[in-house]
């Protein structure tokens, strides 16, 4: 049963398409950029990258797959809405995959297994879909560093009464975030030769970036939404001062990701 939670994550992605396709986008691009760089894509036909999104890694994936067609699949046609016109673009879901057996040179999926319910359907459905010799790649979140801004974030919400996130959690992201359990899932889907590296994440927005941000994308713009509008005014104008007296280095997101190759 993972048709409800998938329209969860598509409803929520079909909110913020417009939003996500500004600074996030770009943010997240570096790191799609540099796991697609791991892969030998001189002689593909057909790459896809699932779970694309804007499209900000497309023209990479171009460059680096000169003789292939390069295509975008995603969940949400509004994400997908946003990627360059001049690539194909399908709409479809990564756990039930609209290609044809062996039909792919390479797949690769930025910043998407950890939104997938069934993580084993997907995976076994992109070895399905990728060609003999073929190739994958994906970067998952792994560790997040304390972020300061985020806890004043979390603590003026919860203080309004801000109710939880609705969207659904994920099992599959206990996976996704460690690397031996990652290369275990990959393993069992019968992927070979997967090498995982930790790499770090670091993203420093300003005080406005921030707020701007976080009022519309993620768990706190979803939860601030379900406050009343009065209380909802109040709220931001409460955080929005907490988080003017915060030093510059409180808004910087740093973690680690996962950064995923297999054949
Ligand atoms: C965090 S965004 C990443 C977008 C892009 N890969 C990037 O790096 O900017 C996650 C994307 O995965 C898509 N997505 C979520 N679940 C999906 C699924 N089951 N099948 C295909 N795409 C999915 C969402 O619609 C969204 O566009």
């Amino acid at each position: 049963m993972t048709e409800p939670v998938t329209a969860a994550i598509r409803a929520n992605y079909a909110a913020v398409a417009t939003a996500y396709a500004g600074k996030w986008a770009d943010v997240l691009a570096v790191h799609a950029r540099a796991v697609a760089d791991r892969l030998d894509l001189g002689e593909a036909r057909r790459v896809a990258e699932l779970g694309c999104g804007p499209g900000r890694l497309l023209p990479h994936l171009e460059q680096l797959a000169p003789r292939a067609r390069v295509i975008g699949a995603d969940l949400t046609e509004a994400m997908l809405r946003q990627a360059p016109a001049r690539f194909a673009r399908v709409v479809g879901d990564a756990q039930a995959l609209p290609f044809a057996g062996a039909s792919l040179d390479a797949v690769v999926m930025p910043f998407v297994l950890f939104h997938l319910p069934d993580l084993p359907a997907a995976l076994s459905e992109v070895r399905r879909v990728v060609a003999p010799g073929g190739s994958f790649a994906a970067v998952t979140w792994s560790g997040h560093d304390p972020h300061p801004a985020y806890d004043v974030w979390v603590r003026v919400i919860d203080e309004y009464g801000g109710p939880p996130d609705p969207s659904p959690q994920m099992p599959s992201n206990a996976v996704t975030s460690d690397p031996v359990e990652l290369e275990a899932a990959l393993r069992a889907a019968n992927f070979g030769q997967v090498e995982i590296t930790v790499e770090r994440f670091h993203h420093h927005p300003t005080a406005e970036e921030f707020l701007a941000h976080s009022q519309v994308i993620g768990a706190m713009a979803r939860r601030i939404a379900l406050l009343a509008a009065d209380l909802r005014a109040e709220c931001l104008a409460d955080a929005e001062r907490q988080l003017a007296e915060l030093p510059p280095e409180a808004f910087i997101e740093s973690g680690t990701v996962l950064y995923t190759t297999a054949r």
